[in-house]
């Protein structure tokens, strides 16, 4: 078989990793992919928004099957622009990317079908807005309605707080349309768990839980991230919590899609706060987390090519996943400055020590070839990813891994899976 994988960060790279395992496959591309993942695929100078060059690319090489990776080009309409073209593809359609493009649509529907989350209000007019944040308990949420790179989410402490946040969202359009609606959001505490699943329309399968970190600083200091490194499993994920997910989120999610016209085929994550009242939904992402993707799919034991096809075909209910008894936990290695500002080109030495290792993965995110050498080309530059028997091993093991990593201007927070010490 011949798989294209569309995208270009660390998820990708875990991704066509975990491709490259499987038997079937005799050919990887990725468009556009990143300096890591060339070195197990073809990368295509083609753009994840560049929806007719990539359909073209894969009438062109014969493309037996594509996998999406992000989520703009989800959101975006990219597979039913492939499916029109009579091409196997692996996502959601736009209709049901909508799952995670709209934020005001994921919450009406969990309200309608009674899913639990935090409760809410919906605005399109930033005069409504503030009129209601006037009287409201603080502190309180906002959040876009559309993609803001994971950034358009507000925690405000006071009601001056809530009315600046508007004024950020919904005049100034920080986010650009993104901000255009807004949900105004109770705010919740709890633990954060992450749980990627495959869904084929009717029936959905769970991958292990997993946690991200997303605040820059150690000690969840400092600005949001695109994530600044993960564990899996969750230990604060239970079986009474998996039953109660089982029941009523996970298979409810689904046949909401599917009762609401809008089937959905593809990764479900399911972002869950375990409030004291249980768990409930914080958001729904349509595609694999970045970097919950190198910790689930290092412990994953199916192929996932046949779990892919089994969710385009509609016959995942014959399938059943596998998770090693292991744990694994990836510190992501950041440009100093990340995420506002910060340099990069700068030499990594180090990475062939990770060749030929069974437990120890570099997954990389922002890096390209300078002749010879990889250098840094991004905030987020690599994932090192280590399993272990436990948590505790697994971080002790990923932590020694990044030592062997060097370059320019290397950050990371030193406290990754710190939350595995309160179990
Ligand atoms: P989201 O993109 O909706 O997952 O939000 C990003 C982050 O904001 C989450 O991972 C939480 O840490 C936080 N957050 C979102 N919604 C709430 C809420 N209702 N209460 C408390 N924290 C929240
Ligand atoms: N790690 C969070 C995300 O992928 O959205």
């Amino acid at each position: 078989m011949k798989v294209l994988i569309v995208g270009s960060g660390g998820r990708e790279h875990a991704i066509a990793w975990k491709v490259a395992k499987s038997d079937k496959v005799e050919k990887i591309y990725c468009a556009p992919g990143n300096a890591g993942i060339s070195q197990i695929a073809e990368c295509v100078d083609i753009g994840a928004m560049e929806f007719e060059k990539l359909v073209e690319f894969a009438k062109s090489k014969e493309i037996d099957l594509t996998v999406i990776g992000m989520d703009d080009p989800l959101v975006g309409g990219v597979v039913d622009e492939f499916e029109k073209a009579g091409l196997r593809v692996f996502g959601p359609r736009k209709n049901a990317a909508i799952l995670e493009g709209s934020k005001a649509f994921s919450k009406d529907l969990m309200k309608k079908y009674h899913i639990p989350t935090a409760a809410y209000e919906t605005f399109d007019s930033p005069k409504k807005a503030m009129e209601y944040l006037e009287n409201s308990k603080y502190p309180i949420v906002l959040k876009a309605d559309g993609l803001a790179l994971g950034k358009g989410v507000l925690i405000c402490n006071t009601k001056e707080e809530a009315m600046d946040g508007v004024k950020t969202l919904m005049l100034d359009k920080q986010f650009g349309s993104a901000g255009n609606t807004i949900v105004v959001e109770e705010f919740m505490t709890g633990r954060e768990v992450s749980v990627l699943s495959f869904v084929d329309g009717n029936t959905i399968r769970i991958m292990t839980s997993a946690q991200d970190h997303k605040r820059a600083g150690d000690g969840d200091t400092g600005l949001n991230t695109g994530g600044m490194g993960t564990f899996s499993p969750s230990p604060f994920y239970t079986k009474e919590v998996d039953e109660f997910c089982q029941k009523y989120i996970y298979q409810p999610t689904v046949d909401a899609m599917k009762s609401e016209g809008r089937e959905f085929k593809g990764i479900i994550f399911f972002g869950l706060m375990l409030t004291k009242d249980g768990p409930k939904v914080l958001e729904y992402n349509a595609r694999f987390g970045d970097p919950e993707t190198q910790v689930v799919l290092p412990r994953m034991k199916n192929d996932i090519v046949d779990v892919f096809e089994a969710c385009i075909d509609g016959t995942l209910d014959q399938a059943e996943l596998e998770f090693a008894d292991n744990a694994a936990v990836c510190v992501v290695l950041a440009s100093e400055g990340y995420p506002v500002k910060y340099e990069k080109g700068f030499e990594i030495k180090g990475l062939e020590k990770f060749d030929g290792q069974d437990s120890y993965f570099v997954f990389h995110a922002g890096t390209k070839k300078s002749g010879e050498q990889f250098v840094t080309n991004g905030g987020r530059v690599l994932g090192v990813t280590a399993t272990g028997k436990d948590l505790k091993i697994a971080r002790q093991n990923a932590y020694e891994a990044t030592k062997w990593i060097e370059f320019d201007n290397k950050y990371m927070r030193n406290d990754i899976g710190k939350a595995i010490d309160e179990v």
